[in-house]
């Protein structure tokens, strides 16, 4: 460890500490764009002006490593006045549409200009350059040329993370421009982080833009569950429902990122894609009671059981809907659904799998533990069949296909949270009864490495549904709270690290 004093604090870093991150561990704000912990050093906004003590000159904090004793400060009056000129500097030729951009309540020009600016000088509004507003970069991301402070974060995302280099910065001076290479749009399948990664309004999500102000929306912590990665992410929201996901630092999970397929996951999880209430065959709504009236009779008159589950739910789900199977049904017939079969070992070198089921070790322990569970292609015809189905169907192809295979048994209860059309025409389905998502109740997922993370409730969209705990619970007659989704068991989880270097 290096002793150095930040500000006159004195702190312990570790040796190759960059004197910006001392700043940050020392709880010091510095202003910054083109740093970002996870890129590569370009020292080309010259914001991180920092005077170290012995040093004629100011220096960039980003680009200096701490050494043992040294003593850096950004609140001398020499640096402060460094720091409003370069703030002005990247004002020159923005924009200023704060009121029309995305950007405005998460944008650190606003937030920089404001604890470190001078104050905006009206005469600046005058003469500015002008740039494309709307420039088609790709699938995923439009960039406001005029917005742009060319700090090379998203060139560099694009150059050292995916190595696609579609990204380049064009022209000379004021003329410079961020854009694409001829005939290669920004079409990786990580295109979305260089949104996160802008420090200012000029990257912007197709999917997210104009959608809603950030200020009207709140957040919490949770995973995706696109994948077997179980990336850590923010899920953001209001009382409409989920409307984006964005990436939280966890150095042993997903580093700093999410692919673009993992930021849609949220759209499973809305009305729109969702199982809101109790259907008997054919679509035909009916209350709870009727519903688990008609499951409890339809599972007590059979003579063979059997269940099929998906790697979708929690452990503590699975704990309870298997035992529930073996001890009180007394069946053996427990079934696991790859849904995405001959893929589950594929991996593209970042972060996404070709296995999307976030939860499938875990249900293989599970299983295992209990000495069950054969492929679903080994399932015959039974007299009741409970499916728990994939609470996110995008990556489920053929589904119609995929079911007729083992959908056979004369009846069949279908578990799960999202809407699935074909379902209405399969006469065998007599009951479909709603679960609740991952993002509304309590429960532990275990990635393709085996880390066990925990989710907690974030937003109830669907208040009819059911973690599948108490689904088992209500099977058995016995009384469930509604919203206490399922109990922690005691595990060691590798719950989010701090998110501290997203910006
Ligand atoms: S588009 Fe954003 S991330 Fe890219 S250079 Fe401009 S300001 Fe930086
Ligand atoms: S890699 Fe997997 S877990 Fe991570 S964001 Fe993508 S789909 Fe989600
Ligand atoms: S020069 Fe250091 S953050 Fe830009």
């Amino acid at each position: 460890m290096l002793k150095c004093k930040i500000n006159d604090k004195e702190i312990e870093v570790p040796e190759g500490t960059k004197l910006i991150e001392a700043f940050k561990l020392a709880d010091q704000d510095i202003a910054h764009y083109c740093y970002h912990s996870a890129l590569s050093v370009a020292g080309c906004c010259r914001l991180c002006m920092v005077d170290i003590e012995g040093n004629p000159r100011p220096q960039i904090a980003c680009n200096t490593m701490v050494s043992e004793g040294m003593s850096a400060t950004n609140q001398s009056d020499s640096i402060k006045e460094t720091v409003k000129w370069g703030l002005d500097f990247h004002l020159i030729n923005h924009p200023l549409d704060c009121p029309v951009c995305d950007q405005a309540g998460e944008c650190e020009l606003q937030n920089q200009y404001m604890k470190f600016g001078s104050g905006y000088d009206s005469e600046m509004a005058e003469k500015k350059v002008k740039k494309n507003k709307v420039v088609d970069l790709g699938k995923e991301v439009v960039l406001d040329s005029e917005r742009c402070v060319l700090c090379s974060r998203c060139v560099r995302f694009t150059s050292e993370i995916t190595r696609t280099n579609e990204l380049g910065i064009f022209n000379r001076g004021d003329r410079s421009e961020v854009g694409t290479f001829k005939g290669k749009p920004l079409n990786n399948n990580y295109s979305v982080n260089t949104v996160d990664i802008c420090p200012v309004g000029a990257l912007t999500s197709k999917d997210f833009r104009f959608n809603q102000r950030v200020w009207y929306l709140k957040n919490k912590k949770s995973i995706c569950t696109g994948c077997s990665t179980g990336c850590n992410v923010k899920a953001y929201f209001n009382e409409d429902g989920y409307f984006r996901f964005k990436p939280v630092v966890n150095q042993e999970i997903n580093g700093y990122w999410m692919c673009d397929e993992g930021r849609k996951v949220y759209k499973s999880t809305n009305k729109e894609n969702r199982l809101m209430g109790y259907e008997l065959q054919y679509g035909d709504a009916c209350s709870k009671e009727e519903a688990f009236k008609v499951a409890q009779d339809l599972i007590s008159s059979a003579v063979t059981t059997a269940l099929v589950v998906t790697g979708q739910q929690s452990n503590e789900e699975y704990e309870s809907i298997i035992s529930y199977f073996k001890e009180t049904l007394n069946s053996e017939q427990i079934y696991h659904w790859h849904t995405t079969p001959g893929k589950e070992d594929e991996f593209d070198g970042l972060l996404m799998r070709g296995d999307k089921n976030p939860n499938t070790k875990g249900l293989q322990k599970i299983l295992s533990e209990k000495g069950l569970g054969k492929d679903v292609s080994e399932l015959s015809s039974v007299d009741t069949l409970v499916v728990v189905g994939p609470e996110n169907m995008t990556h489920v192809k053929d589904l119609k296909a995929q079911l007729e295979k083992f959908i056979q048994s004369q009846n069949v209860i279908w578990l799960g949270s999202a809407l699935v059309e074909e379902l209405k025409e399969m006469a065998h389905v007599k009951l479909q009864m709603p679960l609740r998502t991952y993002l509304e109740k309590t429960g532990t997922f275990t990635n393709h490495a085996g880390q066990d993370q925990k989710v907690t409730v974030v937003k109830t969209v669907n208040k009819q549904a059911l973690a599948l705990t108490d689904w088992v619970q209500l099977m058995q007659n016995q009384e469930v709270q509604q919203d206490q989704g399922v109990k922690f068991p005691k595990v060691k989880t590798n719950f989010f690290m701090d998110d501290r270097g997203t910006v």
